[in-house]
C-alpha cells in the first residue's frame, strides 16, 4: 500500500512546492512510483512540472462527485512522477466544504455527515488499496481550511517544511497540535510525522545556522538531517517546467534533495 504523505505549513513560502515537486522527481529516478497530488489553487506544482492549468482536471469535480479521482490522474514527462494537477477551480473547494459541512450537520448518517470530511480519504481509497504507487505526495495551501484538513484525515504522515528565517517555529503548534487532535480524537488515529525539511538554508549568515539548531533542539530526530541550501537555481527551475534534478543536476540544491530523498525513503520504509 502507498504512504499518503501531506506536505504541509499554514505558512506560505516555505517551500512546500518546491519541496513536493523536487522530492517527487528524486524519488521518481530511483525507481519509486510517486503520485503527486496538487491541492493548491495557486498550481505551482502543476506548472513547475510544465504541465498547463487545464478546466476540469483538478480534485474538484472529485469533490463534487462528478469524476473519480482515479481518472483525474496524469502522467507527466518525468522518470515515476504522476500528477493530479490543481486549478483556479480548487479556489471554490473552500466554499464547497463549508457547504457540505453545513448541509449535512443534522445527517443521522454518519457516512455522509462526514462527507466534508472524508471525501479525499475515500476518493483515494481505490489507489491506495492498488499496487500502482509506492508514495503519495500532497502539496497543500497555506492555510489550516477545509481543504488541508479533508488532506490530513487521509494522510498516513505530515512532513513539515520550515524555511531557516526568522521565527521558524511561530505558528508552528497550529499544525502540530491539529495533528494531535486528529490523532486523540480517533478521526485519524494512524497520523504520523514524518520529518521536518528545513529549506533556505544560507550558509553565509548565522541566523540559518541558530534557526537549524533552534529547530533541532524542539524537534530532535523529526529534523531531517538534510538541509535544503537556499539557490537561484532551485528558484529558476519551475519557471521552466522542470524539477532541480531535471533543470540543473549537479547543482547544490538537486543534490541536496537526492540526499532528502533518500532519507525519506528510510523514514517511510520503502528501501
Ligand atoms: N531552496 C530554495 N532556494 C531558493 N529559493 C527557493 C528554495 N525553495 C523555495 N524557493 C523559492 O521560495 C518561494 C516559495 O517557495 P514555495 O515552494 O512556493 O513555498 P510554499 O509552497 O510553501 O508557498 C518560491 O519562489 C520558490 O521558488
Ligand atoms: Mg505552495
Amino acid at each position: 500500500m502507498p504512504r499518503v504523505i501531506a506536505i504541509a505549513n499554514q505558512k506560505g513560502g516555505v517551500g512546500k512546492t518546491t519541496t513536493a515537486v523536487n522530492l517527487s522527481a528524486c524519488l521518481g529516478t530511483i525507481g519509486k512510483r510517486v503520485l503527486l497530488i496538487d491541492m493548491d489553487a495557486q498550481a505551482n506544482c502543476t506548472s513547475g512540472l510544465g504541465h498547463e492549468k487545464t478546466p476540469n482536471a483538478s480534485l474538484y469535480p472529485v469533490l463534487l462527485g462528478e469524476r473519480k479521482l482515479e481518472n483525474q490522474i496524469v502522467k507527466t514527462e518525468f522518470e515515476g512522477i504522476s500528477l493530479i494537477p490543481s486549478e483556479f477551480d480548487l479556489c471554490a473547494a473552500e466554499v464547497e466544504l463549508a457547504r457540505l459541512s453545513f448541509e449535512t450537520a443534522g445527517t443521522k448518517s454518519r457516512k455522509k455527515s462526514d462527507r466534508h470530511l472524508t471525501w479525499l480519504k475515500d476518493a483515494l481509497a481505490p489507489v491506495t488499496k492498488s499496487n500502482d504507487y509506492d508514495v503519495i505526495l500532497i502539496d497543500c495551501p497555506p492555510s489550516l481550511g477545509k481543504l488541508t484538513l479533508s488532506v490530513l484525515i487521509a494522510a498516513d504522515g505530515i512532513l513539515i517544511p520550515l524555511q531557516c528565517e526568522y521565527y521558524p517555529l511561530e505558528g508552528i503548534s497550529s499544525i502540530t497540535d491539529l495533528m494531535d487532535q486528529l490523532k486523540t480524537s480517533g478521526v485519524n488515529k494512524g497520523l504520523e510525522l514524518i520529518g521536518v525539511l528545513m529549506t533556505m538554508f544560507d550558509s553565509r549568515t548565522n541566523l540559518s545556522r541558530l534557526v537549524v539548531g533552534e529547530v533541532r533542539e524542539h524537534f530532535g530526530d523529526k529534523v531531517f538531517r538534510t538541509v535544503i541550501p537556499r539557490a537561484t537555481r532551485v528558484a529558476e527551475a519551475p519557471s521552466h517546467g522542470k524539477p532541480i534534478l531535471h533543470y540543473d543536476p549537479y547543482s547544490a540544491g538537486s543534490a541536496s534533495y537526492e540526499v532528502a530523498a533518500l532519507e525519506l525513503v528510510k523514514r517511510l520504509g520503502l528501501d
